[in-house]
């Protein structure tokens, strides 16, 4: 295991430990989130889960975790989730798994979210990640243009990029694509999201505001709390 690795370990670990028997837990995608379901699933708790993607409820079935859909249980009370990059306050760039639009939908359903991640993916401006843009396959690439516009409103002047999997569009569980934004800094996340939701054809973007209460870092020191 290499430290990013091991320190993702630490984190899901943690946040295992806050999951209580008889709670809804909203269960993330991702590396980082497959260490706490695995973590949570040898705790052994009577839960339900409510996976924020196809790999994650296969996931979560072959080790034991009773899963829900959402909007069919209980309110969820607990999200544990990763991330690509954590910024000021908590603010978030998610969506490297392509599982951003069922995470967003899973995690503004919950009481409480807490996100989990590795040392590296702490940073002072959100950007250097490519944000994930997710958009409707009818007309994609019109909706691009319009990105570029939206975009270009908040002085980020570039094109996004459809993303490709052995040379293949990928396309998330819902059917959708993704566009990935290479935009370097994201001065202001709250006008760039606002921007992006008013494309039409845009489903959601991977800018995560607000929504977290917490994050579990894992350091080459332990695990830290950020909230
Ligand atoms: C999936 C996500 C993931 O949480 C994010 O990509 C982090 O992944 P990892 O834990 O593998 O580094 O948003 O859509």
């Amino acid at each position: 295991m290499n430290d990013a690795d091991a320190q993702k370990r630490a984190a899901g670990e943690a946040a295992a430990a806050l999951v209580q028997s008889g709670m809804v837990v909203g269960l993330g995608t991702g590396s980082t989130a497959a260490w706490f379901v695995k973590a949570l699933a040898a705790r052994k708790l009577d839960i339900i889960g409510v996976p924020t993607s196809q790999a994650t409820a296969d996931l979560a079935t072959s080790l034991g975790i009773r899963i829900g859909e959402l909007g069919e249980t209980r309110a969820i009370d607990l999200t544990v989730d990763g991330a690509d990059e954590v910024g000021p306050g908590l603010s978030l760039i998610k969506g490297g798994g392509a599982a951003l639009l069922r995470e967003k939908l899973v995690w503004e359903a919950s009481k409480s979210c807490v996100v989990i991640a590795d040392a590296a993916k702490q940073v002072k401006t959100l950007g250097k990640f490519p944000l994930p843009i997710e958009v409707v396959a009818f007309g994609h690439k019109t909706t691009a243009l319009r990105i570029c516009d939206a975009l270009a409103e908040c002085d980020i002047g570039i094109a996004p990029a459809l993303r490709r999997k052995d040379g293949e569009p990928v396309r998330t569980d819902g059917g959708n694509l993704i566009y990935d934004a290479h935009c370097g800094r994201i001065e202001e996340p709250a006008v760039l999201a606002a921007a992006l939701k008013s494309v039409t054809g845009v489903v959601d973007h991977g800018l995560f505001l607000d929504l977290a209460d917490r994050a579990l870092i894992g350091t080459p020191d332990g695990v830290i709390e950020l909230e």
